[in-house]
């Protein structure tokens, strides 16, 4: 079920990021394309972003031509221990996962200043309003000038909920889309990845 989760999201972000002209223009305009999962877990993405990224500049792994940092972060430990051992980087494609509250990024010295993709799956604002706020503003100050934030929700109003706050926070909504082959899950109204949307900064 993981992988087939994968593979659909991965569908889903080539629609939507590869109809993207300004993202591709970033993309293929950088050498060095960084990457920022944040509340990620155990990171079950990671590859499928990297991969997903190194396509849309035209580029295959691990032969991409550009570098690719990827770095994930999230609250509990043990999710990032099994990040670390399940995703190692190879030619030019770097994978750091970090313990830590993304409110609280700055602390992270050897975090860089901007990333070009600033990634959310099921971002979580029904969990705690304040605590997502920050995470949202902390995901938008990372984000480079054509990057883009996207974020994954896994209900209809938890998604809109989401998207005021972050546009409340200046962040400028692209799209928005009901992903058609989200899987539905066993509460009612909760599906993988039930629906995506995709943010610049103003
Ligand atoms: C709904 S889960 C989503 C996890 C993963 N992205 C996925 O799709 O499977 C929300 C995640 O937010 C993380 N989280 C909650 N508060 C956080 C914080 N302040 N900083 C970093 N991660 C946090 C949790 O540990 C959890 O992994």
């Amino acid at each position: 079920m993981l992988e087939t989760d994968l593979r659909r999201l991965d569908g889903e972000l080539s629609r939507l990021l590869g109809d993207d002209a300004g993202f591709l223009e970033t993309l293929r305009g950088s050498n060095d394309v960084r990457i920022l999962d944040l509340a990620c877990g155990a990171c079950d993405e990671a590859e499928v972003l990297t991969r997903r990224i190194a396509r849309l500049r035209g580029d295959e792994l691990p032969e991409t031509a550009a570098g690719i940092r990827f770095t994930g972060m999230d609250i509990r430990a043990r999710e990032i221990g099994w990040a670390r051992e399940r995703f190692r980087g190879e030619g030019a494609v770097s994978y750091e996962f970090l313990e830590g509250d993304a409110r609280r990024l700055d602390g992270h010295s050897q975090l860089p200043e901007q990333f070009d993709l600033v990634f959310m799956r099921h971002q979580n604002l029904w969990n705690g309003r304040r605590v997502w706020e920050e995470i949202y503003h902390k995901a938008l100050e990372k984000l480079s000038p054509g990057g883009r934030l996207v974020i994954t929700s896994y209900f209809d109003r938890e998604h809109e909920q989401a998207l005021a706050a972050i546009q409340a926070q200046g962040g400028k909504l692209l799209v928005t889309h009901r992903n058609p082959f989200s899987r539905e899950l066993a509460t009612p109204g909760k599906s993988v990845d039930r629906h995506l949307a995709v943010l610049q900064k103003t």
